[in-house]
């Protein structure tokens, strides 16, 4: 690859507001505080922040549910601070994302109110309605996200309306020219503003089978699984005519290459990889980056993480670009999922495999899941279906910064508890610290930017046995091996084509380069000196 676009070598870090910085002591992080520690994401490396939502909202859904797709929450900050943190984001030389949600917006949305007032207001359409079963019941067997009947019923306007997540979430009708109209122009608001992209919320929603046919019912569901996996997501999800809407997006974001900064969409998708490689559209012209989660679910095996990387490579469409995610706000953190001395693996692998990385806040720290006390919890998707360990809580909780007063993170009361480790685990302690995650997180971006093989370079596997993935990736005559222990046993080395020396461990204590031993949950970079 020649001429790399900054997405396609950089890195994506993940800034959950709530959680990241708060400067006005009322426990809830704020824009002013992201723009206070950016600085600590220039020192890290990374190139671009996507910002979960920012908007006016009622926060059932913590800003999932949207009131206003133009505006600020005052909880957050005014337009003035979300100008001044882009400014000082962009003199830094870091992008900035923002979060649309266009699926569905809040209920207190005033298109919404509008909507629901009567059957023949103008904005009616804007949204899903439709008349009971004959039975009076809801008009099919669809399933919210959150649990229970996706239809809720308005017995004023004597209709039921959907929603594919909460109630307070009713879906936007995208088959609706004036919606549709109206959504561009919200994007357009923050294009125009100068920021570099979006991530697109649940994006493989956006359209439904026009004739709202039962979903078939999963045969393989389970007590103790979540409600919504009874029904197959078949006629819900997933519809060809949802391609269009990401080819419009897409020529909107592309309108604004005249302006010298190329913007970005990323699609947040939960699909199999064969259907997700339709969200690239078929020439290039849906989103830059439909969302790969395939490592938040891996089997953590070698064996399993070449078959994945391998059939994911294949699967891509010519020019789609790859890109990896370990973690986000809505799954269990990478440290929890394989432990602390795997996370560091998990960090190499990453940050080393081809494509755009996207870091979760906390993630370089090692942070793990906070078990939130009943009494604590605030996710509705906790509160809903409890007990399950479907909570997103766990993996919000404060940044901790420092070993100050609730870390750095507050001057009052953490909306969501610190992890207890915050005395040890923060990032001035860690930054102290040369065999930190942090440390290695530093390495590791700094190598990347160092050696373009690590970012744009081919990806060949070397081995995926006896516990050990390896491979190796090469631009420009330049070649780099990685080789990852996965396991708890030292192993051998696998052989490799020429003379290499390693230039980073996972293990900070390692010395020199010419072990022919990886160390148990060792992962290693090696450079080819030909
Ligand atoms: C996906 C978001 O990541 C999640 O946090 C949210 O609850 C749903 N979409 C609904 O918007
Ligand atoms: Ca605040």
């Amino acid at each position: 690859m020649t001429d790399p676009k900054w997405w396609q070598s950089g890195v994506i870090y993940q800034v959950y507001p709530r959680s990241f910085q708060d400067t006005n002591g009322d426990g809830i992080g704020d824009l002013p505080g992201i723009e206070r520690r950016l600085d600590h994401l220039v020192a890290l490396g990374v190139d671009a922040v996507w910002i979960s939502p920012i908007y006016p909202s009622p926060m059932v859904d913590f800003g999932y549910d949207v009131a206003d797709y133009t505006g600020v929450h005052p909880m957050f900050g005014t337009m003035a601070d979300f100008e001044s943190l882009l400014a000082a984001a962009h003199d830094r030389g870091l992008r900035l994302l923002l979060d649309f949600v266009p699926n569905h917006s809040s209920n207190q949305h005033p298109w919404f109110l509008e909507s629901r007032s009567s059957r023949d207001n103008p904005k009616r359409d804007w949204y899903i309605w439709r008349d009971p079963a004959p039975d009076g019941g809801p008009p099919n067997n669809w399933i919210s996200d959150f649990g229970g009947s996706a239809w809720e019923w308005d017995a004023a306007t004597g209709q039921y309306y959907y929603h594919a997540m909460l109630v307070e979430q009713p879906d936007l009708n995208w088959r609706n020219p004036g919606l549709r109209a109206a959504m561009l122009d919200a994007m357009r608001f923050w294009f125009d503003k100068g920021v570099d992209g979006f991530r697109v919320d649940i994006l493989w929603h956006m359209i439904k089978a026009a004739d709202f046919p039962d979903n078939p019912a999963n045969p393989d569901w389970r007590p103790g699984m979540a409600d919504m996996n009874k029904v197959l997501q078949l006629h819900s999800t997933d519809q060809p005519e949802v391609f269009a809407i990401a080819a419009e997006m897409r020529a909107l974001a592309d309108s604004y290459r005249a302006t010298g900064r190329e913007r970005v969409l990323i699609g947040e998708i939960y699909l199999p990889v064969e259907r997700l490689m339709a969200y690239y559209g078929k020439d290039g012209e849906g989103v830059h980056l439909p969302f790969n989660f395939q490592l938040i679910d891996a089997y953590w095996d070698a064996r399993a993480l070449h078959k994945m990387i391998a059939d994911y490579e294949k699967a891509l469409p010519p020019g789609g670009w790859p890109n990896w995610v370990l973690g986000n706000h809505d799954r269990p953190r990478i440290a929890t999922r394989v432990g602390e001395a795997q996370a560091r693996v998990a960090a190499m692998l990453l940050l080393t495999l081809r494509g755009t990385p996207t870091l979760y806040y906390g993630d370089e720290l090692g942070l793990a899941d906070v078990a939130i006390p009943s009494d604590k919890v605030q996710d509705p998707r906790e509160l809903r279906e409890p007990g399950l360990g479907f909570g997103r809580d766990p993996v919000r909780t404060p940044m901790p910064w420092d070993g100050s007063a609730e870390a750095g993170f507050t001057t009052g009361t953490p909306w969501l508890p610190l992890n207890p480790d915050w005395p040890s685990r923060n990032v001035a302690a860690e930054a102290a610290d040369r065999g930190s995650m942090l440390a290695l997180h530093g390495d590791l971006l700094r190598l990347r930017r160092m050696h373009p093989a690590l970012s744009i370079g081919s990806v060949r596997l070397l081995q995926a046995e006896n516990d050990v993935l390896a491979y190796e990736r090469a631009h420009a005559g330049e070649r780099i091996a990685v080789v990852l222990n996965l396991g708890g046993e030292a192993r051998p080395l696998p052989p490799l084509v020429g003379d290499f020396h390693a230039i980073l461990s996972t293990c900070h204590a390692r010395q020199g380069g010419s072990d022919a031993l990886l160390a148990p949950n060792e992962g290693l970079i090696l450079l080819a000196q030909d």
